[in-house]
């Protein structure tokens, strides 16, 4: 059913007329989205780029013995190009020349933000994703790591029953929840009576640009020439996606530069960056706005997107610590680390130090002892995260209740809620009580009980919940959690080497956070580190080869 669902969405955007309610649909079932049509990648002269190792490669003294904080998307990725640049050095000179990774990682599970709850708790249920939920063709990397671990993607799991853009007060828009031949036309001719051509139209465009700059972040030819970014500023301007996209605001952006229509850029972009980023059109800056409309081939892994960095941490052959918080990194004298940790003083006697560190996580919500921000050469500002409540909860109810929405009981309410908060923004009425409602499928099939996935930036009282639904609901999971960094206007960001030999993989965050840009903010942090110790750059094909970034492969 989501896949004819799916496609049919896909014939009528290829016509041009109903692209919108393809990308809104999308969008609505992701925390940390991602891109667009992927671009073709230009092709790399075979044989032509490969590194001639450092001089001292050959007189490092012992194998480097790397320690990870997060077990994230970011920190597993580290861990997994890491490995891989180990093992180009190790093919060319026959010599072990890193050792150990260890992982530390407060939960105790692998993925971060990436993971997956059972319904009633009971793993017979189907796996349901609590945070990042979907990703795109265009991210390159995820793509590639499902197909070499060998994990099936499939098709987000949709409401398909309709769309509906709610303001607090009134829908403003729906989509039929009945899908026929004829509903879908009556569909494009009440979307195009509402916003026009030329707002979909060039919101297409625009993220089609997008994507093409994006698309050099994978680009061997491009990456060999720029190396290794030094700072996210330095990084985000190379890619042509720097102050232009992060110093204006999202509406601006998309009714000043993008020109399309307010209704569009208030209820169709607004309900995007709602439930992607938990933030109005008003308060994200435009690369935030404009990711969350880039949502073409998305695509999500079986039993949960975490198995890709599970998959990527157990490749690098890592050892991993669960259940255990790193409480201090103390720097040694030769440059080396010591990692502290709330199940043992002192992981590494002195021998056993880290050669470098790389901090997956967000540096000031980590308890970490930060007496060691005293020697960073540059301090990492604050960041402020969207504090997110998840809230999942069963019913054998099809649609929500129209009563809780003021409609009379005959309604039909969309299987998803987007929403907008434009209109209590203007009118002094009261915002929507949450970001998004979504209807999922049955939890198991057959079962008669399907998940509803609410986004909120408050708590859902029982009460609600079951005027939502129009009766108690079966089952019922929270989850409060900083979802992801709130993207505010912004020049500077944190420096991505705070001290010699610490690498700090979530000063990518504040420029746009999803599953993929962490994998890339990692790949970018173990390049600076494998130039410096080995001489190995980026973008490296070995005659047909894969390089160690991943690059060189179609
Ligand atoms: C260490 O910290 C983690 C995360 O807070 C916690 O789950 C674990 O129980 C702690 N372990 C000990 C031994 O205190
Ligand atoms: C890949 O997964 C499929 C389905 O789970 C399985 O049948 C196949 O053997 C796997 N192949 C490899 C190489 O692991």
């Amino acid at each position: 059913m989501s896949t004819n669902f799916l496609k049919r969405m896909n014939q009528i955007s290829r016509t041009g007329l109903l692209l919108f309610i393809s990308i809104t649909l999308l969008s609505a079932y992701f925390l940390f989205p991602s891109s667009h049509k992927t671009p073709s990648f230009p092709t790399f002269p075979k044989d032509e780029y490969v590194y001639p190792l450092a001089q001292h490669v050959q007189e490092q003294q012992r194998p480097k013995r790397v320690g990870i904080v997060g077990a994230g998307a970011s920190g597993s990725a580290a861990a997994f190009f890491l490995r891989r640049a180990g093992k180009v050095v190790k093919d060319r000179i026959g010599k072990e020349v890193l050792g150990e990774i260890v992982v530390f990682e407060k939960e105790d599970y692998v993925g971060g933000r990436s993971t997956t709850v059972f319904p009633h708790s009971d793993p017979r249920y189907r796996p349901i994703e609590l945070g990042a939920s979907i990703f795109v063709e265009a991210n390159r990397h995820l793509v590639k790591a499902a197909k070499k671990f060998n994990l099936t993607t499939i098709d987000p799991d949709f409401g398909e029953a309709g769309v509906g853009i709610w303001d607090g007060t009134q829908f403003l828009y729906t989509t039929s929840t009945k899908q026929s031949y004829f509903s879908s036309w009556l569909d494009t001719i009440s979307a195009i009576r509402r916003y026009g051509f030329s707002s979909p139209y060039r919101t297409d465009k625009s993220v089609k640009v997008l994507l093409k700059k994006f698309a050099n972040l994978y680009n061997p030819l491009w990456l060999a020439e720029k190396g290794a970014p030094s700072s996210i500023e330095d990084f985000a301007e190379r890619a042509g996606l720097g102050k232009e996209y992060t110093t204006r605001w999202g509406e601006e952006y998309a009714l000043k530069v993008v020109g399309v229509g307010e209704k569009w850029e208030s209820e169709i972009w607004e309900g995007s960056t709602r439930v992607n980023y938990a933030s109005d059109m008003s308060d994200i800056h435009a690369l935030g706005a404009s990711v969350s409309m880039a949502t073409g081939g998305a695509m999500a892994v079986q039993g949960g997107n975490w198995r890709i960095f599970q998959s990527m941490s157990e490749d690098s052959k890592a050892t991993v610590h669960l259940g255990t918080q790193v409480v201090d990194i103390i720097p040694l004298q030769d440059g080396r680390f010591d990692i502290v940790t709330n199940t043992t003083d002192i992981v590494s006697a002195s021998s056993e130090s880290f050669d470098q560190i790389f901090f997956a996580a967000p540096w000031h919500s980590s308890p970490i002892n930060k007496d060691l921000q005293s020697q960073f050469h540059e301090p990492i500002p604050t960041q402020k995260y969207v504090h997110l409540h998840v809230t999942l909860i069963g019913t054998t109810r099809r649609h929500a209740s129209p009563e809780f929405f003021g409609l009379p009981s005959t309604t039909t309410i969309p299987s998803t809620i987007l929403t907008t908060g434009h209109t209590s923004r203007n009118d002094n009425t009261p915002p929507p009580l949450f970001q998004s409602i979504t209807w999922h499928g049955e939890t198991a099939p057959g079962s008669g009980e399907y998940v509803v996935k609410i986004f909120s930036l408050t708590y859902l009282k029982e009460s609600i919940l079951s005027e939502l639904l129009g009766e108690e609901p079966t089952w019922v999971l929270r989850k409060e959690w900083d979802s992801y960094p709130k993207l505010k206007v912004t020049a500077t960001y944190a420096p991505v080497e705070p001290m010699r030999g610490l690498q700090y993989l979530a000063a990518l965050e504040p420029w746009v956070s999803t599953m993929e840009t962490q994998t890339i903010s990692a790949r970018d942090a173990v390049a600076r580190v494998v130039e410096d110790w080995w001489g190995l750059g980026m973008g490296e094909c070995r005659g047909g080869v894969d390089s160690w970034d991943w690059s060189c492969d179609p």
